[in-house]
């Protein structure tokens, strides 16, 4: 597919300027010196999602509409931290090539553009539409700076739209903004919005302290309050945010069950940042938990009662794509590969962050309940080389020549296996399965005194898994561990100074494949 970086992207960037209608105090002038033109630079992921310059955090609007994947992410074009909240843009025909776009949304005199959710209005409920397209809305927060400075306001949130008539291209922010106020709480957030086809009505997820309320509406404009979920359940170390909510076939079964995805932080397993999920019922008005999923049979974390996505500290904030065709099927999901502890201090230059793999969420009967696996989608294949047998060499030492690859582990048990990667700087990340548990420790893995916990190692229950497969994805500045199809998944960030090239292993593994895999950034042109 087409990746236009310089040209292009200047371009668009001068058009995001001077002709947006949206222009306001928060505008920000794109510094075209400070966007990347080679994709590049040290720790630049290669195969992962990250924006050309400058900060970025959660997948927002994500949404896929006339063969195009939509990402949004929380984006400040000024800075590489945190700061007045955009919505930038890129678009994909496979999640995995990108192209980057201008800015989509800017904040205005409501305030910032926190995260959330974009739709399909394939029946023009909002009456947006012109009549031949349908018309792709915005559903987001607003974050008012001023007002949140203040530690008594609680008014400093609320819900907003926007539409396009152009593939989201550009977009118009709705008069009646905002469509949904603070109930004053200051924490009321990032609406996540699906079409409920059984209540004919749009049901809103939205975040609100730490607890999920679910609201619905005819038109996307009104919105009246259905129910709370949450109380006592789950983890609760930290704010919830970023929400979402979907039904999933259980595979091999004859049924269904509703998930409901709940970022927290902090209070994640591996520390800081993390997404909890819950399985259940939804009746277009109340999320009832599946009993088998209750507190009592869920995991213990320290006090916390919790079941989550991911056991790397690195998958914070994601989501699913709206509007995937019945014909494709899937539940698509990709998260911000960071983590608040450390997200703006991590050794990147002219970006800061990246997302995860794309990745396909299924649900499984296991552990005696119901259980999340999430796998990199097919479309990678598309940036994988041939399988090379390395059984042989990886049993002593395997010594790489590239250093983007993806390896795939099989056996009968692949309990004890103990797999590490590692430089000539001395340097290295050890991934163990021992016999409950994944451990990845990343106390070597290169550079890691920006922040204090960064060094360290976390562990991912293996509940009632044999382990039998393992799959470890490698970037510049990622790795991530797929156990039996991602079944059970970890996902880390390791900033090495040089990349890691020599692979060796222990214990007793059946085959061993390499892959190596293209970078996306096909930027010299
Ligand atoms: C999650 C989050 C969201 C919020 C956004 C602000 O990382 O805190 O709750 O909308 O980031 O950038």
């Amino acid at each position: 597919m087409k990746r236009t970086i310089p040209f292009a992207m200047i371009l668009g960037f001068i058009v995001a300027i001077y002709g947006c209608k949206e222009s306001s105090q928060y505008e920000v002038e794109m510094n075209s010196e400070t966007v990347s033109k080679t994709f590049d630079e040290q720790h630049r992921p290669q195969f992962h999602f990250s924006p050309p310059q400058q900060w970025m955090n959660d997948p927002n609007g994500m949404v896929f509409y006339d063969d195009e994947y939509h990402l949004f992410y929380q984006h400040y074009p000024d800075s590489n931290v945190w700061g007045p909240m955009h919505w930038g843009h890129a678009v994909s025909s496979d999640m995995v090539n990108w192209e980057h776009l201008p800015i989509g949304l800017y904040p205005d005199e409501l305030g910032y553009i926190f995260s959330g959710s974009a739709v399909v209005d394939w029946n023009n409920t909002s009456g947006f539409g012109s009549g031949t397209e349908p018309p792709l809305v915005a559903i987001y927060t607003y974050h008012e700076p001023v007002r949140a400075k203040d530690q008594e306001r609680v008014d400093i949130q609320y819900q907003g739209i926007a539409y396009s008539l152009d593939k989201g291209r550009t977009w118009t922010k709705y008069e009646g903004n905002p469509v949904l106020d603070s109930p004053g709480i200051r924490d009321f957030r990032d609406p996540k919005v699906m079409w409920y086809e059984e209540g004919k009505k749009w049901i809103m997820t939205l975040a609100v302290k730490d607890k999920i309320s679910f609201y619905s509406s005819p038109d996307l404009k009104s919105w009246s309050f259905e129910s709370d979920f949450g109380e006592g359940l789950g983890g609760h170390g930290g704010v919830w945010e970023c929400p979402d909510l979907f039904k999933l076939p259980v595979t091999g079964a004859d049924d269904e069950k509703w998930v409901l995805l709940v970022s927290i932080n902090p209070g994640g397993p591996a520390g800081g940042s993390a997404t909890q999920y819950f399985v259940g019922e939804f009746d277009g008005s109340t999320f009832s938990l599946d009993p088998s999923f209750a507190p009592e049979v869920i995991p213990v974390d320290g006090e916390e009662q919790a079941v989550w996505i991911d056991y790397g500290p690195d998958n914070y904030a994601g989501v699913t794509w709206s509007d995937i065709p019945e014909s494709d099927g899937r539940r698509l999901f990709i998260g911000w590969m960071s983590n608040w502890k450390y997200a703006q201090v991590v050794p990147t230059t002219v970006w800061r962050s990246a997302m995860t793999i794309p990745r396909e969420l299924r649900l499984h009967e296991r552990a005696g309940s119901y259980r999340l696996s999430s796998k990199p989608v097919d479309e990678m294949q598309g940036i994988m080389d041939q399988p090379v047998d390395v059984f042989s060499e990886i049993q002593s030492e395997l010594v790489l020549e590239d250093s983007l690859f993806a390896l795939d582990l099989g056996g009968e048990n692949l309990e004890g296996m103990q797999l590490t990667l590692s430089n000539n700087a001395g340097e290295f990340v050890s991934i163990t399965l021992n016999n409950d548990h994944v451990l990845f420790d990343r106390s070597q893995s290169g550079i890691t005194d920006f922040e204090e916990s960064f060094a360290g190692s976390h562990s991912a229950p293996l509940e009632d898994l044999i382990p039998e497969r393992v799959q470890v994805f490698v970037d510049l500045s990622s790795i991530e561990v797929f156990v039996n199809d991602g079944a059970v998944v970890m996902t880390e960030l390791v900033f090495p100074i040089r990349p890691y090239n020599k692979i060796s292993l222990e214990g007793n593994i059946d085959s061993a494949m390499m892959r190596t895999v293209s970078g996306i950034w096909n930027t010299k042109m």
